[in-house]
């Protein structure tokens, strides 16, 4: 199996090449091994010893509650006691947790260093490995500190995904399941006939699905790198979902499902998404072992949601949908938001 260019995009005029269907052995076909600095974090890192043989590797300790500036901190550290220099490339081998931090440290390190990812988690290869905004959260305010800067390359061996932990495949298709409502029709129907236990039986299929959503991410973020408008469509689910997520330590999936499920009550009520469709999508969630509903403190969460990025002035920026496979952004004031949340939540 050769290293495979499927794809080169430009953003903003800088070219990110994606390798699917790559190799971990042919990583060093793409880059100059002495001048790579792997990161990773202490699972991805046990679980794959042997892969990093030879390579400067960072390990940082695994979890969303490490992805603070704290660490990045202990990564600048290391990149200096591993005599990083300008022409050094950062590499983020994991999930999301890794991908942000690595790119969001070799973003400000000599005020920029280049960096490529090794997505190894569902939701890293479908979503956050892709777009070029990296960062960490501040406290509980999920990502508030961050660049938007754009990686070299994506590198997809798949075969990392034989150590993800169930619970992780389920997160990840929270995004694939909010990829398929706000863009792609086909692909809730196509999610409609499996499970995630055939997909995993199903490689080609899988992996098919993966670059699918690559895909999809990649045409939003093409359209407004700078989240001005399209982009703020995949953050469907996430305005609640965010609130609650470090509220109450819910896994990101959970927390984006719970979300979406809200906002799916939200279209019911206010943009005329029909009842059935709301159904087919609570539906399509649980299939997936998603939750739809939590019985968290609205107050609480409504205050955590008036701090989200995307509220402006008195009105938070909501994705709704107007059908499956289509959303929207809608402005909803921060009084009607909190009757709603109040009345039909
Ligand atoms: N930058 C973006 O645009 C963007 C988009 C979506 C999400 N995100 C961020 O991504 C993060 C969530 O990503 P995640 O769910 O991948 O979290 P994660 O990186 O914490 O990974 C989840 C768990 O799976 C483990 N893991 C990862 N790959 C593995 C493998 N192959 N084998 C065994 N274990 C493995 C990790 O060690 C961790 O314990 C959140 O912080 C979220 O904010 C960023």
């Amino acid at each position: 199996m050769g290293v495979m260019v499927i794809n080169e995009h430009n953003f903003s005029g800088k070219p990110v090449r994606y390798y699917f269907d790559a190799d971990f052995a042919q990583l060093e076909q793409i880059v100059p091994k002495e001048q790579s600095i792997l990161l990773t974090d202490e699972h991805v890192y046990t679980l794959h010893r042997q892969r990093f043989t030879g390579w400067r590797t960072i390990v940082i300790p695994a979890g969303e509650q490490h992805k603070q500036q704290s660490t990045i901190d202990t990564i600048i550290r290391q990149l200096i006691e591993q005599e990083a220099d300008r022409k050094s490339i950062l590499i983020g081998i994991g999930g999301g947790v890794v991908t942000d931090m690595a790119g969001y440290a070799a973003s400000i390190y000599m005020r920029g260093i280049s960096f490529g990812f090794v997505p190894t988690s569902i939701l890293a290869m479908v979503d956050a490995a892709i777009g070029g905004k990296n960062g960490v959260d501040v406290g509980v305010y999920k990502n508030l500190a961050g660049t938007i800067r754009q990686p070299d390359f994506l590198f997809y061996d798949y075969s990392f995904l034989q150590t993800l932990p169930q619970a992780e495949w389920v997160n990840g298709f929270a995004e694939v399941i909010k990829h398929a409502c706000i863009k792609d029709r086909g692909l809730f129907e196509l999610l409609q006939q499996h499970t995630i236990g055939t997909l995993q039986n199903n490689p080609a299929l899988l992996h098919e699905m993966i670059e699918r959503n690559a895909a999809i991410k990649t045409a939003v973020v093409l359209n407004d790198e700078r989240e001005t408008g399209e982009r703020r469509l995949l953050n469907f689910g996430h305005t609640l979902g965010h609130a609650i997520e470090n509220l109450y330590a819910l896994p990101h999936g959970h927390a984006v499902s719970i979300g979406m499920a809200a906002a799916c009550t939200i279209s019911e009520e206010i943009a005329g998404f029909a009842s059935a469709e709301k159904q087919a999508v609570l539906e399509l969630l649980q299939q997936y072992g998603l939750p739809v509903s939590f019985g968290y403190d609205k107050a609480k969460a409504f205050d955590l949601l008036k701090m989200d990025k995307k509220r402006e002035r008195d009105a938070v920026h909501y994705i709704l949908l107007k059908q499956t496979g289509e959303a929207f952004i809608q402005p909803i004031g921060l009084t009607q938001l909190q009757d709603l949340f109040v009345q039909v939540l």
